[in-house]
């Protein structure tokens, strides 16, 4: 009953929610991927923008807009003078072509559940939506010149005025400018200025504004621009090229052209100031040489490309003086654009900023259209592929190589002492502790208790890897301080370092003094690695034999203690090292989920274990020799149980 209730009250929550903001239309559905699109949302709930604010820098406060995609989340900034109760207007920013979901927060609180339906609250970002320039004309000119910019423009209305725009559009120019100046806009056909406008804006795309405002530069200078089809040259103080047009001309070679002159046949001549320069269609069967120079807008490695119809040469200078023009590219046929043939591809020149060098083409026509058009391309430039197709982003390949040596130490013995008499180390463990049952422990390798034996301790302590293969002997005292371990050392190794130890239990005191300090007798030597102690090498021990004993470092051994043969003593033993390609692809044991999985790398005393195992044993499990093991009895092998307890406490399993 409860529960129910619950329920109910749940669902009144969210329905009182959703009466109390909600969507119920967006316009337009469809913007500009350069921003600057009026958003209209009409609903209900909003947060009245114009009231009181007690925070104005508040972030939480008021509508939010935020127009969402699968990989971006942009926001659309709320105009808050025409923002209220039931409607939130919005300018969208540049966002790239995609699907955006629109997402209103109210004051801090966002609710991505208010359109009534979802597919209302997509915004779409549209080519045809998006105010572009495509082309200008003239590109180049002095102050003052007329200038036609032809692109996807929605507007024919300037400035304040709401008319709307001839095709019924509600938009308008705010701004113009060209190269950081206002530029006035005029009436089609006329001088008239377009009174009561103030200001143009002219949009593009992949503009930059990330060291500065993006500028519209006409007849401005263009620097580090990665191939500009349109050059800018200066001839005889001038600016462009000299174009010389031979009417009827039909040379077999090009060079035959220099052998022309005013004085020939069909000739005429003009200025041109861009590329690419096309011909009138009606013109065939004529031969040009432009001349001029190429004055390089900064130093860097230019490459050239030419490109024409129907063939021509391009020749350059070093410098200004035409004697030393070589040909640096040329096109011997017609083909579609300067892509297609290496020879229209000028080799890499290294050019320098501000000087003049002097260029010429010779071109013929054959039939058809006529067109002549260079491109440059600059090694170095701050624009990338994401700015302008004409860029191309920079590939650099880093290889490395590197030699490896494997270490090389070489252990020297000078004048080493024969017959040097040895002493054996004598160290005093003093063990006092206010308890003497068994439950107070020590540990120098696996827990002594305080109350041991001489015998205890010295077999803990020959099971010690840094003592083995030497042994040591204990004998014991007691007094009224304690009990006093005697630890004499049988090796030839001279001095230990004193016995570390810890202790389980607070009220225990243990000291370690060194006795007699043990020497040498120069019969062995023992090698450290990484703080490990080979076991003692002989002085003049083979190759194999220090090879074996440093290998001796690397090998997993296991404690004594754990018997490793099966007989009459182990029923069942398994390390998992022999067989490890059989326990990860049999099908009979240890590779299933209760069985374990082998783990490499992992072992306590080998290189293998197993991991997450719940069966340890079953009768069905088969010996070295083929037979299976049967049931265990307990009564004869009572040791089972604390056998596999040993093993987990010491992880193997
Ligand atoms: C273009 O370059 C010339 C010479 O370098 C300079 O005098 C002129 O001011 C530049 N014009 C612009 C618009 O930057
Ligand atoms: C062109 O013809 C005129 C008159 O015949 C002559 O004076 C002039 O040198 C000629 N020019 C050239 C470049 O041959
Ligand atoms: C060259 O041809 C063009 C186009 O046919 C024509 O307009 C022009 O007058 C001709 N010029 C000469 C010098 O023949
Ligand atoms: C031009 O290329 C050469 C050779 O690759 C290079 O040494 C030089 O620095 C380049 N110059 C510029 C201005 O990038
Ligand atoms: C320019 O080219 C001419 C002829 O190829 C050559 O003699 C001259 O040394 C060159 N000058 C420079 C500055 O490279
Ligand atoms: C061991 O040390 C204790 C106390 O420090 C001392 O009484 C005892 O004589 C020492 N035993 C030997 C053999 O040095
Ligand atoms: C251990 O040493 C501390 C201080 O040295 C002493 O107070 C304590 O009584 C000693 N404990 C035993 C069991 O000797
Ligand atoms: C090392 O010297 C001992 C005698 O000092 C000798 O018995 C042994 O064979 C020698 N070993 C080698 C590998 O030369």
């Amino acid at each position: 009953m409860e529960v129910k209730w619950k329920a109910a009250a749940l669902l009144f929550a969210l329905w009182c929610c959703c009466d109390a903001q909600r969507i119920t239309s967006v316009s337009p559905r469809i913007g500009s991927v350069n921003g600057a699109t009026r958003l209209t949302i009409q609903g209900d709930g909003f947060a009245q923008e114009r009231q009181f604010q007690l925070n104005p820098v508040d972030d939480m406060f008021g509508n939010r807009v935020t127009l969402v995609s699968n990989t971006l989340s942009v926001p659309c900034d709320v105009e808050r003078d025409s923002t209220h109760r039931n409607q939130i207007m919005c300018y969208t920013r540049p966002m790239p072509y995609d699907y955006y979901e629109i997402h209103v927060s109210v004051d801090g609180v966002p609710d991505n559940s208010m359109c009534r339906y979802s597919s209302l609250c997509i915004f779409t970002t549209v080519w045809y939506r998006t105010p572009t320039i495509e082309s200008l004309s003239p590109v180049s000119g002095p102050p003052g010149t007329l200038v036609t910019v032809y692109g996807r423009i929605f507007t024919d209305v300037y400035g304040s005025n709401t008319d709307l725009s001839s095709n019924g559009i509600n938009a308008r120019f705010l701004r113009s400018y060209m190269g950081g100046m206002p530029c006035d806009l005029l009436k089609p056909n006329s001088d008239e200025r377009i009174m009561g406008g103030t200001l143009l804006t002219v949009q593009g795309r992949f503009f930059d504004e990330t060291d500065q405002p993006a500028r519209v530069l006409v007849g401005g200078n263009l620097t580090n621009c990665f191939c500009i089809p349109h050059f800018y040259f200066l001839c005889e103080g001038g600016r462009g090229l000299k174009m010389e047009v031979w009417n009827n001309s039909r040379p077999s070679s090009l060079s035959n052209i220099w052998s022309y002159n005013k004085n020939t046949t069909g000739y005429w001549s003009q200025w041109i100031d861009s590329m690419p320069y096309v011909f009138p269609r009606e013109m065939d069967y004529f031969t040009t040489r432009f001349t001029g120079f190429f004055v390089p807008p900064a130093t860097g490695n230019y490459t050239i490309y030419l490109n024409c119809d129907d063939r021509c040469d391009l020749y350059l200078s070093n410098s200004s003086r035409p004697e030393n023009k070589v040909k640096v590219a040329y096109q011997p046929y017609y083909v579609i654009d300067y892509t297609q043939l290496a020879s229209q591809k000028s080799q890499v020149l290294a050019l320098e900023k501000d000087k003049p060098y002097y260029m010429e083409i010779l071109q013929q026509e054959y039939g058809g259209a006529a067109t002549i058009n260079l491109g440059l391309f600059q090694g170095e430039s701050s624009y990338t592929e994401d700015q302008t197709d004409d860029a191309v982003n920079e590939v650099q390949d880093i290889g490395a190589d590197y030699d490896v040596f494997d270490e090389e130490q070489v252990v020297t013995f000078d004048m080493w002492p024969a017959n040097v008499a040895g002493v054996k180390e004598v160290q005093n463990v003093t063990v006092s502790s206010s308890c003497s049952d068994a439950l107070c422990s020590s540990a120098f390798f696996t827990p002594i208790a305080v109350s041991a034996s001489a015998a205890e301790v010295e077999t803990a302590l020959n099971g010690l890897w840094s003592i083995k293969p030497d042994t040591v002997m204990v004998t014991k005292q007691q007094s009224s301080e304690g009990s006093h371990f005697i630890v004499t050392f049988n090796s030839d190794r001279g001095d230990f370092e004193p016995l570390h130890f810890e202790v389980f239990g607070s009220d225990t005191n243990i000291t370690v003094a060194e006795v007699t300090k043990g020497r040498g007798n120069m019969k062995t030597f023992t090698l450290l690695w990484g703080g490990i102690p080979t076991k003692p090498i002989p002085f003049n021990a083979s190759k194999s034999e220090v090879q074996s004993a440093l290998e001796d470092l690397m090998k997993a051994e296991c404690p004594g203690e754990i018997l490793s043969f099966e007989g009459t003593d182990v029923k069942y033993f398994k390390d998992f090292e022999n067989d490890n390609s059989f326990l990860l692809f049999s099908i009979h044991q240890f590779n299933i989920a209760n069985e374990g999985t082998p783990v490499d790398h992992s072992g306590f005393c080998g290189r293998w274990s197993l991991k997450n195992a719940e069966i340890l044993f079953k009768d069905s499990y088969t010996t070295e020799s083929g037979d299976t093991y049967g049931p265990v009895s307990l009564d004869k092998h009572p040791m089972v149980k604390s056998i596999i307890y040993v093993f987990i406490v010491n992880g193997i399993v």
